[in-house]
């Protein structure tokens, strides 16, 4: 049906999809193009916004190959879509996950203990740096960097020894253990999608073996993709809404609208398909030097 102004009025401070959505890929399904077409047809339909993370992108792309205009727009609370800085969600997690920190130190520092605390992210670990170092985690695992679990219990024995009681150790959903060390594979769902949980128990656990401490675990799941998007991201969104209407107008096709800098830029989407946008070495460092200057400077 059409959307008219009336549909979209006050839409802007709720979070989710009121058209639904769904994980399902018809590129990999028997007849799942032809169905889309026919219904594209069927209802008159020029051209398609499509509006997601990188299992959108990649089916919007065979759609794009299969004669479809389409121009997409980023939202992801994972932020790995390559070809823009930041995707829509992700100010909203790292907000929501920051808060939970704040949270979660007031337990960890009157009771002693080492709080776990696992955010989303898939396979890279945007949300846990982000809201790691703005939130005062003492240890940040990422999948971009293997973990060593001896290594992360001795630097908490070191450090509640030396100066701290309390610690809080935050873990990405998709956080691996380096090769060798820790036998975990995590669960994943349909269509690769991590089920969340399983890493943040089992580092619990390894902690609490490890070091004697007394541990627990908060896993943050789907409360980080949920409720009202902050300003940030109904700015974005905004930005890469009228981008996307204007780019259909234009005639343009196979393109996704992006943050490059300050700007809001097409690139084709055939430069972003299959490409995953990894946490960079200056934010990765950022998060190490943190955790061990903690230990330094009072070791
Ligand atoms: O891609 C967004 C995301 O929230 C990931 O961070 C997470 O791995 C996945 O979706 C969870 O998917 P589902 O809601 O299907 O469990």
């Amino acid at each position: 049906f059409p959307l008219t102004r009336d549909h979209v009025r006050g839409v802007l401070p709720l979070g989710g999809t009121m058209l639904g959505t769904t994980r399902f890929h018809p590129h990999e399904s028997n007849g799942g193009i032809d169905a889309v077409l026919e219904t594209l047809k069927h209802e008159h339909i020029g051209a398609l916004i499509c509006v997601g993370g990188d299992g959108t992108l990649h089916a919007a792309g065979k759609l794009a190959e299969a004669g479809v205009t389409m121009v997409c727009a980023p939202k992801t609370i994972d932020n790995d879509v390559w070809g823009t800085d930041r995707s829509v969600g992700f100010d909203t997690a790292v907000s929501i996950a920051t808060e939970a920190l704040d949270r979660v130190h007031t337990t960890a520092e009157s009771h002693d203990r080492v709080m776990v605390v696992e955010v989303m992210g898939h396979h890279v670990g945007w949300i846990a740096v982000a809201a790691g170092i703005a939130g005062g985690a003492d240890q940040i695992l990422i999948p971009e960097e293997p973990f060593d679990i001896d290594e992360i219990a001795a630097q908490l024995r070191h450090r509640h020894k030396s100066y701290a009681s309390s610690s809080i150790v935050v873990v990405a959903e998709g956080a691996t253990a380096k090769e060798g060390t820790l036998d975990f594979t995590p669960p994943e769902g349909p269509y690769g999608a991590i089920v969340a949980g399983a890493i943040g128990e089992r580092i619990k656990y390894e902690l609490a073996e490890r070091t004697g401490f007394d541990t627990r675990v908060t896993i943050l799941g789907h409360v980080q993709r949920g409720g009202t998007p902050t300003a940030t991201d109904r700015l974005l969104a905004s930005r890469f809404g009228v981008a996307a209407a204007d780019a259909v107008h234009e005639g343009k096709t196979s393109v996704m609208t992006a943050l490059v800098g300050d700007r809001i830029e097409l690139v084709d989407i055939a430069e972003v398909a299959g490409k995953v946008k990894e946490v960079p070495e200056e934010l990765r460092n950022v998060a190490r030097t943190l955790a061990r200057q903690g230990a330094a400077a009072f070791a």
